[in-house]
């Protein structure tokens, strides 16, 4: 969406990256929390989301700020990084500077390289044109890389000689560098010196401006599920990043193949503040009110009734029953 009458919306930005490499501890030395250090065994087992405030003209709090999603990298969680990504503007692949690119690193890649064609392909379509990159091409999903873990290398030297062995080693997957004459920027950081983390702000911010990401903030709300579960003293809770118009509590939501009437809506975890009144695009946000736990992954829309969210999460049910019913005869 890029009609100028919209107003921007915050950037999303997909953490992602092999075990380990220090996603959380980057994100926790970025916005000065401590979500990694309260992590059974160290790992990542959900997707995190919270808000990065932006910065005014005179550096206090204001303008958009940036949405971030945490992604596990255990090889485990494949699916969870997927929901991360489905609502991504921007992903930022972490890739420690000590070990390189391994496989969870490689299959962020694979991802990136099949979404970029598919939109390639439509991108094509709508032009009637026949294979071949086109002009004027953009993906919608942009890619930056953050080297972490700098302070492990002793010097410039070192520094240097791991961020030419990174990039010989995407640009091997088609991803080019700026050094190396693309436009993917490589940023070196440290999450333990905070080295190199205001540049990555920055750069963060930059690439979002010039996407110019836009959304209507009046229409019925729209949003992917992020996650789902029984929360202590909430009950029934699910995740949700907003990516159109907006969700008050009493609006009647589809989600996936649930529905219900939102009760309340929470920031997201994590992250300070009571009950929010309305969310808006890109905002993380937890709802609660649903009757049963819908799957992340799907999306949750806002619709006028409680007759139409019923046949509509009822038709849904039903051509996922049927979807399977297929999928088990042809196998
Ligand atoms: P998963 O979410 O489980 O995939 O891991 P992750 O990528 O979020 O990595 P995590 O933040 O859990 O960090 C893994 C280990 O690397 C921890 O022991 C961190 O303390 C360490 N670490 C992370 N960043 C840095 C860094 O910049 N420098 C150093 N020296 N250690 C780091
Ligand atoms: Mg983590
Ligand atoms: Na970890």
């Amino acid at each position: 969406g890029r009609r100028v009458e919209w107003p921007l919306r915050p950037p999303v930005v997909c953490v992602m990256g092999h075990v380990d490499h220090g996603k959380t501890t980057l994100l926790d030395a970025l916005r000065q929390s401590r979500v990694a250090a309260a992590e059974a065994g160290g790992i990542t087992q959900r997707l995190g989301a919270f808000h990065i405030p932006g910065v005014g003209e005179g550096g206090e709090e204001g303008g958009l700020g940036i949405t971030v999603l945490d992604t596990p990298g255990h090889a485990a969680f494949r699916a969870m990084r997927m929901h991360g990504a489905l609502a991504t503007d921007i992903v930022l692949l972490v890739v420690s500077a000590t070990d390189g690119l391994q496989e969870q690193t490689l299959e962020v890649l694979r991802m990136l390289e099949e979404q970029w064609a598919e939109e390639e392909e439509d991108f094509c379509m709508q032009r009637g044109g026949e294979g071949g990159k086109m002009e004027g091409f953009s993906p919608s999903l942009s890619l930056m890389v953050a080297v972490t873990k700098v302070d492990k290398l002793h010097g410039e030297e070192e520094v240097q000689t791991a961020l030419y062995k990174i990039e010989h080693a995407l640009a091997a997957h088609g991803i080019m560098s700026e050094a190396l004459g693309g436009d993917v920027q490589v940023v070196p950081v440290s999450a333990v010196t905070g080295a190199g983390l205001p540049d990555l702000l920055d750069r963060v911010r930059l690439q979002a401006e010039m996407l110019e990401l836009r959304a209507d903030r009046e229409g019925p709300g729209e949003g992917v599920i992020l996650d789902a579960g029984m929360e202590k003293g909430l009950g029934m809770v699910m995740s949700v990043l907003m990516r159109w118009g907006s969700l008050a509590p009493g609006d009647v939501v589809v989600a996936g193949e649930q529905w219900g009437r939102v009760k309340k809506i929470l920031g997201a975890r994590n992250s300070p503040g009571g009950p929010v009144d309305r969310a808006l695009p890109s905002m993380p946000v937890r709802v609660l009110g649903l009757r049963d736990l819908p799957t992340p992954g799907q999306e949750v829309i806002v619709v006028k009734s409680e007759e139409r969210a019923e046949a509509v999460a009822k038709a849904r049910r039903e051509a996922a029953e049927r979807r399977r019913y297929q999928e088990t005869a042809a196998t």
